[in-house]
């Protein structure tokens, strides 16, 4: 596990104003645990009223134009993210690949605009099931990534990389803790040949997929899974705050 636990709270398209006596419960509870850092990504319309409540989580945001300000009727971009209390932005999860054709030409604007808002980059990878199955799973996330970071050249303090196997993702079903490590060593092996060893060092590699309380402990104490990409279990305080006490 790395020195300090990341785990990240996706609400996805849940939540209404109704979520914020969880988020209030989960910073509360996160000033109790203050060796994991503990963030949550509301939908865009609840960041403003969650960094208001938030005294000890990180707020983010799920997705943002890469574009400046401009006519693009129904976008939120960086900056405007930023203005709202995020303090970082998901790129490139798979939903917004398959819902939106997101490809990595796209994310890595989306990166270079986050970066140049201020804001850090969790970059999200992951290969379907047929990918897997062909045993193209890692020669296609690799080329995720090196594809979606393009030129960019500072990953310190500022890039997380999410590992989401998409057949993993609400189904339920967790990846092996052998494929884990699998991906996960072979992702630190990219960023140790791109960045340095170092700076490598500074970048934590999230485990994404059906991650609960139940099986958070098992997944985070394998080698460089440096917290979790949590969806569903990240709905409410009670089994977010199980991930986090697994991460303490
Ligand atoms: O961003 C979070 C992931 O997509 C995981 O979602 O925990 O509901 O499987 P999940």
């Amino acid at each position: 596990m790395a020195e300090r636990p990341y785990i990240v709270g996706n609400w996805k398209m849940f939540g209404t104003r109704a979520m914020l006596s969880e988020a209030r419960a989960i910073d509360r509870a996160a000033q109790r645990y203050m060796k994991v850092e503990v963030a949550v990504a509301p939908p865009y319309t609840l960041i403003h009223a969650v960094h208001r409540e938030a005294e000890q989580i990180g707020v983010g945001a799920q997705d943002c134009h890469p574009g400046a300000e401009g006519p693009h009727t129904g976008d939120i971009n960086a900056a405007m993210v930023a203005d709202a209390g995020a303090k970082f932005v998901i790129v490139g999860h798979s939903e917004r690949r398959q819902d939106h054709g997101e490809t990595n030409e796209l994310i890595n604007a989306k990166i270079d605009s986050a970066i140049e808002a201020g804001l850090r980059v969790i970059l999200c990878c992951g290969e379907s099931l047929e990918t897997r199955d062909a045993g193209d799973a890692e020669a296609f996330v690799l080329g995720q990534i090196k594809s979606a970071l393009g030129s960019f050249e500072d990953p310190a303090e500022r890039l997380t990389i999410a590992y989401e196997p998409i057949w993993a993702i609400g189904t339920g079903r967790t990846a092996t803790s052998a494929d884990i490590e699998a991906m996960h060593k072979a992702i630190r092996g990219l960023l140790d040949e791109t960045y340095g060893a170092e700076a490598s060092a500074d970048v934590r590699i999230l485990y994404g997929g059906s991650v609960k309380p139940e099986n958070a402990k098992e997944i985070l104490s394998l080698p460089e899974v440096g917290g979790a990409l949590v969806g569903g279990a990240s709905l409410s305080a009670e089994s977010f705050l199980g991930i986090v006490v697994a991460a303490s």
